[in-house]
C-alpha cells in the first residue's frame, strides 16, 4: 500500500467561538460551584455558540485557517470529512455545507460519528485513502456545537462541555515522517453510558421526546470515567507499538480534553511530564471531536511541536470509542 510516501499533517486551523461562559457564570444558573468545577474537571471556562452559529460556521473557519497554514487553495482539496455528533442537520452532511462555504467543488465530502474520538477516527479515514493512491489533499475537520444538545438544567453534563472546531489538511509526501500509525477501537456493549437517545430512527422527534429532554446528552459520569483512565494510556501504548516508538521517544501528547484527572493518569501510564502534556480544557472544556485538532492548532501555532518530534493524540468517547495517533511531526 505505501509506495515511497507518507501523509504529513501540512496546516491547522481553528476557531471558538468568542461567548466564553466561566463557572461562575454556571453558578447564577445552576446548584454548581466553581470550586467543584475546577477540582473535578479543571475547566474554568468554556466557549458557547450564539444561536444563530451551527458547526458548520466554526468548521469553515478553521478549514480556511488550516489550508492557509497549508499554503492550499480550496480548490486543491481531494477530501472533506467532518467528525462531529453534533452536525448542522441530520442531512445534507456538515461537510458537504463546508464544501459548498470554502468553494472546495473538486472534494468529496462525508462526515463520520465516533463522538470524542471522532476527529481521530477521521484522520485515519483520510490517511488511508492518501496512502491508497486515491487522494492528495485532505481536510479533517473535528467540530461541535454541543451546547445545542445540552440540558442547562442537567449539572452532570453542562458544566464539562463547550464548543468549538480544529482542522487539519493532510498531504501526500515524499518526506520521511508523517503520520506513523493509529489505533482505533470501540466497545458498543458500553455504548449506553454517554448518549443522545432522540433524534435518530429510534425516538424520531415527537412532543413527547421533546417533553422528556430526550434530545439532550445523557451521561453517566463516573463510567466514562473509569473507561477514559484505562482506555487513554492503553490506546496511545497501542499506537506506539505499531510504529516502534519507546515510551521515552514521546516528545508531546495532545490528549482529548474531558478532564484533568484522566488526562493525568494517562501521562503517568505513558510515564510523560506535565510538561509534555498539552492541556487547553481549563480554558475550553470538552469540546468532543473538537478537542484534540484544536489543541494541535494551538501547540503549533504556540511553536511547541519541533519537527521531528514525536506526538502522540489519543481520545476516548462515546460508542464507546477510543483512537491514538503517532505524529512524526514535518510540518
Ligand atoms: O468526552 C467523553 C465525555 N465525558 C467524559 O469524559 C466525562 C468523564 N467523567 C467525568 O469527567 C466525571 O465523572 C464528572 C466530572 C462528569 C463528574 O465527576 P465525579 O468526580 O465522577 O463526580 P460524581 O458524578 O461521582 O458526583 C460526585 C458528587 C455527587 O454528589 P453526592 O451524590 O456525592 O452527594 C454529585 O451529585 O458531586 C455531585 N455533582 C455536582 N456538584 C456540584 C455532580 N455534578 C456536580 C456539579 N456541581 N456540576
Amino acid at each position: 500500500m505505501n509506495k515511497g510516501y507518507s501523509v504529513k499533517i501540512s496546516g491547522t486551523g481553528s476557531c471558538l467561538p468568542s461567548n466564553v461562559v466561566t463557572n461562575f457564570d454556571l453558578e447564577k444558573i445552576m446548584n454548581t460551584t466553581d470550586e467543584w468545577i475546577r477540582s473535578r474537571t479543571g475547566i474554568e471556562s468554556r466557549r458557547i455558540a450564539d444561536e444563530k452559529t451551527a458547526t458548520s460556521d466554526l468548521s469553515t473557519v478553521a478549514a480556511r485557517r488550516a489550508l492557509e497554514d497549508a499554503n492550499l487553495n480550496a480548490e486543491d482539496v481531494d477530501l472533506i470529512i467532518v467528525a462531529t455528533i453534533t452536525p448542522d442537520m441530520m442531512f445534507p452532511s456538515t461537510a458537504c455545507i463546508v464544501q459548498k462555504n470554502i468553494g472546495a467543488s473538486k472534494a468529496a465530502a462525508f462526515d463520520i460519528e465516533a463522538a470524542c474520538s471522532g476527529f481521530l477516527y477521521a484522520l485515519s479515514i483520510g490517511e488511508q485513502f492518501i496512502k491508497g493512491g486515491v487522494y492528495k489533499n485532505a481536510l479533517i475537520i473535528g467540530a461541535e456545537t454541543l451546547s445545542k444538545i445540552m440540558d442547562w438544567e442537567d449539572r452532570n453534563t453542562s458544566v464539562v462541555f463547550g464548543d468549538g472546531a480544529g482542522a487539519v489538511v493532510i498531504k501526500k509526501t515524499t518526506e520521511s515522517g508523517g503520520i506513523l500509525s493509529s489505533c482505533l477501537g470501540a466497545d458498543g456493549s458500553k455504548g449506553d453510558v454517554l448518549t443522545q437517545p432522540a433524534g435518530g430512527s429510534r425516538i424520531p422527534a415527537t412532543h413527547g421526546s421533546i417533553k422528556d429532554k430526550l434530545h439532550y446528552i445523557k451521561m453517566e459520569g463516573n463510567e466514562v470515567f473509569r473507561f477514559a483512565v484505562r482506555i487513554m494510556g492503553k490506546a496511545a501504548v497501542e499506537a506506539l507499538k505499531l510504529s516502534n516508538i519507546k515510551l521515552e521517544d514521546i516528545d508531546f501528547l495532545i490528549p482529548h480534553q474531558a478532564n484533568i484527572r484522566i488526562i493525568e493518569a494517562a501521562a503517568k501510564r505513558l510515564n510523560l511530564s506535565k510538561d509534555k502534556v498539552y492541556m487547553n480544557l481549563d480554558k475550553y472544556g470538552n469540546m468532543s471531536a473538537a478537542s484534540v485538532p484544536v489543541a494541535l492548532d494551538e501547540a503549533s501555532k504556540k511553536g511547541l511541536l519541533k519537527k521531528e518530534d514525536i506526538v502522540v493524540l489519543v481520545a476516548f468517547g462515546g460508542g464507546l470509542t477510543w483512537a491514538s495517533t503517532v505524529v512524526k511531526w514535518s510540518k
